[in-house]
């Protein structure tokens, strides 16, 4: 601590309780709103706006301020179709032999296959990695603590971002990913942690009808 440096806190903004509780709810309410799509729309986005949220998600907290993450952002419809043909040969697998009924039966009501147009009709694939440690210019290992927790947090609040601007998202994990490493030549420090899909919803998008847990199911207040 003793070399620790530290400045006022003035970016902290305090309101009124009732301005808070209008805060609180009405960001509930918009949070409500949001959807994982699968089904997108071709129609470009600027790409100022993902840029915008990608630096909304590096203020995340981090484990010792590491920030563990790294974001490709794939907007290049050659590469898309590289990922597109290597998640697909992925997930036949999966739905076809590696899934356990379980985990077939809690995918029903998804409706999900085998099948991801979207990692092509969409503008952007953000693909995000989780750097199990980091590397100095020399080549160095540096220590990278709770990565897992920190680029969950990270990506929550990417897709937060995303839904904040107008856009919609899908958080996409193939089941193996070591094929996004080869495609888009990232270090063997660095893990695939999950594909968000971004755009526009296609005109006649479709939700699976599900519902969330109340917040009795979910939390304890003491
Ligand atoms: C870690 C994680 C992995 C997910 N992987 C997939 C996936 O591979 N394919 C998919 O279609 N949806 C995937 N989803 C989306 C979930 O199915 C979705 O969030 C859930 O059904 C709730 O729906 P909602 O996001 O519309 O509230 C994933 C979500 C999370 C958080």
């Amino acid at each position: 601590m003793a070399d620790a440096k530290f400045v006022p806190l003035s970016s902290y903004h305090e309101y009124p309780v009732e301005e808070m509780k209008q805060r609180a709810a009405t960001f509930y309410a918009d949070m409500q709103r949001r959807r994982s799509v699968r089904h997108f729309s071709d129609r470009p986005v600027p790409r100022e706006i993902i840029e915008d949220c990608l630096r909304a998600a590096n203020t995340a907290p981090s484990g010792a301020n590491m920030q563990p993450w790294h974001f490709v952002v794939v907007g290049d419809p050659a590469v898309k179709g590289q990922i597109r043909e290597a998640a697909e040969k992925e997930e036949r697998e999966f739905y076809a032999r590696r899934a356990s009924e379980k985990w077939l039966e809690a995918l029903t009501p998804l409706g999900t296959d085998e099948h991801k147009p979207f990692l092509e009709t969409a503008p952007y694939l953000i693909v995000i990695f989780s750097q199990r440690y980091g590397l100095t210019s020399d080549g160095q290992r540096i220590k990278h603590y709770y990565p897992a927790e920190s680029v969950g947090i990270a990506t929550g609040i990417l897709i937060t971002a995303i839904h904040n601007a107008g856009l919609v998202s899908l958080t996409y994990t193939p089941s193996r990913m070591g094929f996004l490493n080869e495609i888009l030549g990232r270090p063997t420090n660095e893990r695939p942690f999950l594909i968000l899909v971004v755009g526009y919803p296609a005109h006649d998008a479709v939700v699976p009808s599900i519902r969330k847990k109340s917040l009795s199911e979910v939390a304890t207040l003491l």
